[in-house]
This record gives C-alpha cells, structure tokens and sequence, in this order.
C-alpha cells in the first residue's frame, strides 16, 4: 500500500471527499498518552502544519507496542480511516499495524513543554520539529515563491549574479575577503583580490539594459559587527532593477511586491499564518490587513528630522537623541518614524547624499539623492532602493572620489553606452518573512544564522 501524505487527508475532508478507507502513513510522534484501555498519538508527517490522531487498542499486543514509542520516534501505521464530526480534530487513523523506524534516545531535547526561542537557536538541527519553527520555514519556503511568482507574472527576467566578486557595491567596506590557505592569498587563485558579494546590483544593472525589467535573489554578505535581532552577516536579498523607470515607479513596484507576498503566503500558509496570529504576534492579522487596505506612506528624510527634533522636544527618549539633518539614522529613529508616526509602512525619501551609496541620483537641489528606504515597524528598514545616477561625468566624479572608478570602468559604460534612467531596490528577505510573522529576532527567521561572533552548524 503506498503511503498517504496528511497533507492530502485534510485537503480531501475539505473538499468532502474523504473516505473511511484503509491508509498507511509513515511520521514522527509528537505526543503519545493512553489510560489502559485506549491510547493516542498526535503523529505529524512533515507534509502538513497540522498533525492527525492515531488511536490504538491499549488492551491488545499491538496497544503493548505502540504504547511505548517516544515523543520524536519515527513510527509507520497501517490502519482505518475514520470521520469523526464533534470532536476537535476532523478525522482520525485507527491503528492496525504498526512500526518502529527510529527510537528516540532518552535525553532527546524536544518534551511536550515549551521551549524558549533561545534554548530552540542551540539546536537548530531539531527546531524545524517545533510548531513556531515547521510553521516558519514553510512560510519561508512559500514566500520565496511568491517572490518568483510575483516577478514572473511581471514578465521580469531572473539573474543569477556571481557570490565571488572583486567589488564591494555599497562601497561601505564590509565585505569578506575570499582566500584559499595559499601563502600569499591574493594571488593564489584569481591573481587578484576576492570578495563574498554584499549586493548583486552591480551585477544585475547591465541585465536591465537589456531586458528592461530583471531581478536577482540570493544570498549576500556583509561583516557588519552590529548584534541587534535585524543584521546577519549572511542573508538572502532580492533586488530587481528597471530600466526607463523612476523613483515613483520604483517605490509602485515595491508596494505592490509587498502585498502580492502577503496575499499569497496568507492564501498559501492558512495553518500556519494562523498559528503566528494566536502565539507569536497577536494582532498579526490585523496589522496585514491594514497593509493591504492602506496606501504606503511617504515622508521625504527632511521631514522625517523635523519629526524626530520636534519628538526629542516633546521629552521623547531615544538612546542618541542628538537629531541633526545629514545624519545617518539610527534604527530607534526609524522605528519612531514608522510606529509611533506613520503607523504602519512608510518609505523615507531624499535622502542627504554624504550617507547614501556613489550610485544614487542626485537630486536637483544637489545636497539629496532620489533614494528610498521602506521602514515598517519593529523591524524598521526591510527595503533600501534608489533611482540610479546616469550623467556619465556625475557618476564618473563620484566614483572616483570614492575610489571605485578603475575597477568598475565596466559599470560606467552602462552610462556611455545607451544608458536610460533606471531604478531598484533591496528587500532583506529575512527581515521582510521577519515582518509577516512576528517573529521578532533573524536568529530566527534564519534556519541556520550567522551573526557576529557566532557561527554554529
Ligand atoms: O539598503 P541596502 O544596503 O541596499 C543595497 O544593498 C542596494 N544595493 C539595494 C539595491 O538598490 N539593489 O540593503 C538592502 C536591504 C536592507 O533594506 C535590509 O532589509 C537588508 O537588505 N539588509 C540586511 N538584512 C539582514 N542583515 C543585514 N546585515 C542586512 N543588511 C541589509
Ligand atoms: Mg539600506
């Protein structure tokens, strides 16, 4: 008999169509309790959130065995289907036969208790098994496809940009070097410097020159030494860039990302989206709905000063609250800005062009570049974008300030050669699937982080 898959029993009930027949399941014990006479185990199979009820004879010889399997233990059943309307759960399996695949040594970690997100980050080999963790690496595994989908649907071509590069993008210094254990690591290998790649944009710009409308999605690293619950020194990325496009276009594009993601996981992740809404984050579902139902806010970063001096006036406590224009914010004041102001998503535009990166569009008042970042609350910046610099000289005289201009001559080309205004942006996926489900720390949201000082598995 070929296995059933519980993920396809509960689709079957719904859809009415669920038979009382004999099935065979293979899955892991999440709990087990008997009183003598009849036992239950919650067995969950990996396929669905939820898990479905074995029930067995606990005077028989097959209750003796089944009686005993752990919590944790691989198990396979044979048995009878049954529906069951009144009771909590829809149907249940009435065992027949059952197997012991794999035993559970005693000092397995995971008990029918709570375990604290922290203690669950030291075995992240096991915390997939929990409810909080199945239920995120799902949704994480459906948002990456409603990434694709989203970009597909829109016609955008996919580019795979390289991981080893020799230029750090965003110009701010915190790449890794990438050496082999040669003597002289510079040469050894590329005969030239070597680095992991913060950004694919670089990379993925010439692709919109000729495709108009492209994207990237992969992993990026950054040695940033920062320890908050937002910076990972590994995370995935998505960057699209569109050619004959503005900032407005670009921050329509972003707007409309964000809630086609959201319409999709919610319509693709019910168990689970649900699951995050009564113990992670208890107003997650409104707080989505009103994403969806409201216009994104926008505030230029002149304004968004005016705001956080005035607040500082008003006896608001920030931990830096020396608020002054051309300053680099900090994320207490991006997350003033978008909860305690706009209430919800706001993008932050204009911003002063000493702190933004070398390829940003100045703006016409020549002390601003045509950037946005998109700051929602709790996490505060998940997207960083711009419209693109391309006057040839303007950009040439920035880049060799910042002393990028020899080793990016190919970049600059893109100017000379049938250049066009265009524009993108970078949406921290692990921040953004932080942002849909509550959960609070990229420690999490992660399946195997790598943060500073720390690197496990
Ligand atoms: O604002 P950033 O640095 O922008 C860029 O890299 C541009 N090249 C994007 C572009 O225009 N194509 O980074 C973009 C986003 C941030 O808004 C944030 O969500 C995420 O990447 N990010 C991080 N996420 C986790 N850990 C870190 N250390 C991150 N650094 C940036
Ligand atoms: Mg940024």
């Amino acid at each position: 008999m070929q296995d059933s898959l519980v993920k396809d029993l509960y689709a079957q009930y719904e859809e009415g169509r669920l038979s009382e027949t004999e099935i065979a399941l293979e899955g892991w014990v999440r709990t087990n309790r008997d009183n003598g006479k009849i036992g239950f185990i919650e067995l969950n199979d990996g396929t669905s959130f939820k898990n479905i009820q074995i029930v067995y004879d606990g005077d028989s010889v097959l209750g003796e065995k089944m009686r005993h399997y752990k919590t944790g233990a691989a198990i396979s059943v044979k048995g009878n289907l049954k529906l069951t309307p009144g009771a909590p759960q829809p149907f249940e399996l009435k065992a027949v036969e059952s197997e012991l695949i794999g035993d559970v040594d005693a000092d397995y970690p995971l008990q029918k208790k709570r375990h604290s997100f922290e203690f669950l980050r030291e075995i992240a080999h096991l915390r997939p098994r929990t409810n909080t963790f199945n239920a995120l690496y799902r949704v994480r595994s459906v948002l990456a496809y409603a990434i694709h989908s989203f970009f597909f649907e829109k016609g955008f071509v996919y580019v795979h940009t390289p991981e080893i590069t020799t230029n750090d993008a965003e110009g701010a210094g915190q790449s890794f070097e990438v050496v082999t254990r040669a003597k002289d690591p510079y040469k050894d290998f590329y005969g030239t410097t070597a680095s992991l790649t913060v950004s694919g944009q670089l990379h993925v710009e010439p692709f919109a020159l000729a495709y108009r409308n492209v994207y990237t999605f992969g992993p990026t690293f950054r040695a940033e030494k920062s320890n908050t619950p937002r910076h990972a020194s590994e995370f995935w990325m998505i960057e699209p860039e569109m050619a004959f496009c503005d900032l407005k276009g670009d921050m329509e594009v972003i707007e409309a990302l964000i809630k086609h993601c959201i319409r999709f996981v919610r319509a693709h992740c019910k168990d689970e989206m649900a699951f995050f809404n009564q113990f992670v984050d208890k107003g997650l579902d409104e707080k989505l709905d009103r994403v969806l139902n409201s216009d994104f806010k926008v505030m230029t970063y002149t304004e968004g000063i005016e705001i956080l001096k005035k607040a500082v006036a008003d006896g608001h406590k920030f931990d830096n609250p020396n608020i002054y224009w051309g300053m680099d914010l900090q994320s207490e004041h991006e997350r003033y800005l978008t909860e305690a102001v706009a209430k919800g998503p706001v993008f932050l535009i204009d911003y002063p062009k000493e702190i933004k990166a070398f390829y940003m569009k100045e703006n016409p008042d020549g002390k601003t570049v045509a950037a946005c970042d998109l700051l929602v609350p709790l996490e505060g910046e998940i997207v960083g974008g711009s419209q693109r610099e391309d006057i040839y000289g303007k950009l040439k005289e920035k880049m060799e300030k910042a002393g990028n201009a020899e080793g990016l001559a190919w970049y600059l080309d893109l100017r000379r050669y049938g250049g066009c205004s265009h524009s993108g942006f970078g949406l921290g996926f692990d921040r953004f699937l932080a942002y849909l489900t509550g959960m609070a720390n990229i420690r999490d949201t992660e399946p195997y982080p790598r943060t500073y000082g720390n690197l496990k598995y």
